[in-house]
């Protein structure tokens, strides 16, 4: 009766039977694997149903932000330029006023866009580049902090879309800064491993590592530890590299964290 019950959505109990002759406990240990199994299935479809319902979220927020920001802007822009017509009016004031307001507005602006991004990361352009280049272009701007560079081939083409790829690491090098102990100078380490058929980045930090309690959270929207974090980071990314049909998994502990990045290299232009 127990298979009988068996679901994916449910909590599914093992069978266990003294006394069951080879076959029938042969077949009832591969009804327990197939508990596991499910259970693995469901925790997936979970996790990405709240993904799901964070984008949805995401995107009204954004779209809720965005609305008013429009008028606001036409209002003041038309405020500003009737009171310059008058002389006897308090200009320095209302000149103040003004750039306050446009300034609030643009930062409401740059919010929903960051919220908007996540929840409708366009599809990527997908342009044959040169992944060794523009990494290493786009850890330059991290000037004054410790990022080594290494890769195994002076040049590797794949399909990428450069400003995506830009955001990827970005995001990654910004996490293993802020990841730093306390009173250490953080170290990052970012390698390029071209293998037979795919292509392996590795972001390395000297940082605290991932306690256990949150490892499986990570990944999640709006999941943050930092007080001044979104927690948009590592979904952005997770989300442009799965676009890329890559995937991204780390390994953490008391030395500190690395992402690893694999890029499938099949179906890619020969050099
Ligand atoms: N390299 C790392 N070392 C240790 N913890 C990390 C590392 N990268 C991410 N984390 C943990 O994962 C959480 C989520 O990271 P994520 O980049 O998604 O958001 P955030 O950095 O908190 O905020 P945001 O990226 O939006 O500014 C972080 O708050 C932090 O606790
Ligand atoms: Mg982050």
């Amino acid at each position: 009766m127990k298979i009988d019950q068996t679901g994916l959505l449910k909590q599914n109990e093992k069978i266990q039977l003294k006394n069951a002759t080879r076959d029938i406990s042969s077949i009832i240990n591969s009804y327990n694997n197939m508990i596991d199994e499910l259970e693995k299935s469901a925790e997936l479809l979970a996790r990405t149903q709240r993904e799901q319902a964070w984008q949805e979220m995401a995107k009204q927020v954004a779209h809720e932000i965005k609305n008013p920001l429009t008028p606001m802007r036409l209002t003041v822009q038309n405020f500003q330029r009737k009171f310059s017509v008058k002389d006897d009016y308090d200009k320095g004031k209302v000149a103040e006023f003004s750039e306050m307001l446009l300034e609030q507005i643009d930062t409401m602006s740059e919010v929903a866009n960051a919220f908007s991004d996540f929840a409708t990361l366009p599809t990527p352009k997908l342009v044959e580049s040169d992944l060794v280049k523009i990494t290493r272009r786009s850890l330059e701007i991290f000037d004054g902090i410790d990022v080594k560079f290494n890769s195994s081939h002076k040049e590797i083409y794949l399909q990428l879309d450069r400003t995506q790829w830009i955001r990827v690491i970005t995001n990654l090098i910004q996490n293993g800064i802020q990841a730093s102990k306390q009173g250490r100078v953080p170290k990052i380490e970012v390698t390029i491993i071209k293998e037979v058929k795919s292509v392996k980045i590795k972001f390395i930090d000297n940082g605290k590592g991932i306690p256990e309690s949150i490892q499986s959270k990570v990944f999640e929207p709006k999941f943050t530890t930092k007080t001044k974090g979104m927690g948009l980071g590592l979904g952005i990314v997770k989300n442009i590299v799965n676009s890329h049909n890559g995937s991204i998994k780390y390994e953490t502990g008391k030395k500190g964290t690395i992402f690893i990045i694999t890029l499938s290299l099949l179906n890619q232009p020969h050099h």
